[in-house]
């Protein structure tokens, strides 16, 4: 997202610093003036009330989005007045966040290592988690290495994509999705952040891509269980799509069916990267060991030390 160089309303901030003007008129009290410092502290108070993690940061996030500023330039503008109408931008804002709709799906964009990516209802909110998949990958394969080809599959709102062609890790990049909704965001976003070449293709697993090869195929797969989609966060139950989040076989359907058709679609000295569930390691190893021509296979931790990554090589 843009933003604006930070700047006081004209209105109330004279241009020497000193303090607002108040109304003229006798006997009205003047309206309360909301500085920046004080609507970060009542609205972070305000979402952690209502169970929102990290109440003070989302509202941060709300209060620079709403300025269309950077939000550490908040910290070097604590005494900014705010004008009546950024104010009841803001509240708006925090109701629905206090109503757990996701921050990201509120501001209508997500950073995703060097990208920032529009994002929107009906398509999965790109995790740290899946940046550091692609370090994982990169690290396994050798730093060095750029993909030919590379695949992406269930690709959402493009982020793995995008990323592997903005960071110069692919040559080219081909996407999939089963979701028309992602596959129509995800073009717009590689084609916002500079990245029209990436092809996209629509279908499940594997289909898209018969009779091509990749010497890269990666993937963060649908994998939570019906189990632990009922248990998450409001966030994701309420408003993420479930197509993206669980799969049926206790969240393992769709990794299977890619991990069965893998031999055909990777080319030899090629690797493939898996992001996971919490709890899927050693079964998603055990079916890609399982599998003639894959070797290699080894789990991966995500930066809080979680089993969330499965990585292998095509001999
Ligand atoms: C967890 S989201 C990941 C999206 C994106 N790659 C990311 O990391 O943010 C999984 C994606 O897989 C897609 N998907 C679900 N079932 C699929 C299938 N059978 N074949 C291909 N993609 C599928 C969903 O539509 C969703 O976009």
């Amino acid at each position: 997202m843009k933003t604006r160089p930070f700047q006081a309303p004209r209105d109330r901030l004279a241009a020497t610093g000193s303090e607002p003007e108040q109304p003229a008129s006798r006997g009205v009290p003047p309206a309360r003036v909301w500085k920046v410092l004080e609507v970060i502290g009542v609205s972070g108070r305000y979402l952690e009330d209502r169970g929102v993690e990290s109440g003070r940061l989302n509202a941060e996030h709300l209060l620079a989005f709403v300025l269309g500023v950077d939000r550490l330039q908040l910290y070097l503008h604590f005494d900014r007045p705010l004008v009546a109408g950024e104010l009841s931008r803001l509240k708006a804002l925090l109701r629905r966040r206090a109503a757990r709709e996701p921050l990201q799906y509120l501001m209508g964009s997500a950073a995703f290592r060097n990208l920032e990516l529009e994002v929107g209802p009906g398509v999965a909110i790109p995790r740290p988690e899946t940046e550091f998949l692609i370090d994982v990958v990169s690290a396994a394969a050798g730093r060095e290495r750029v993909f030919a080809a590379a695949l992406d599959v269930g690709t959402g709102s493009g982020c793995i994509a995008i990323a592997l062609a903005d960071e110069g890790l692919a040559r080219a990049v081909t996407a999939t999705d089963v979701s028309q909704d992602a596959l129509e965001l995800a073009r717009r976003n590689a084609a916002a952040s500079g990245h029209p070449e990436i092809e996209f293709r629509s279908g499940p697993m594997l289909d898209p891509v018969r009779g091509l090869t990749f010497d890269l195929v990666i993937s963060n797969p649908p994998y939570l269980t019906a189990e632990e989609w009922r248990s998450a966060q409001p966030e994701v139950r309420e408003w993420e799509p479930r197509l993206a989040m669980v799969a049926d076989e206790g969240g393992l359907a769709v990794i299977r069916g890619l991990v069965e058709g893998l031999e055909a679609v990777v080319r030899p000295g090629g690797w493939v990267g898996l992001e996971i569930g919490r709890s899927q390691a050693d079964t998603v190893a055990g079916l890609l060991r399982e599998r003639p021509g894959i070797a290699g296979v080894s789990i991966h931790r995500d930066l809080a030390g979680r089993r969330r990554y499965v990585v292998a090589t095509r001999e």
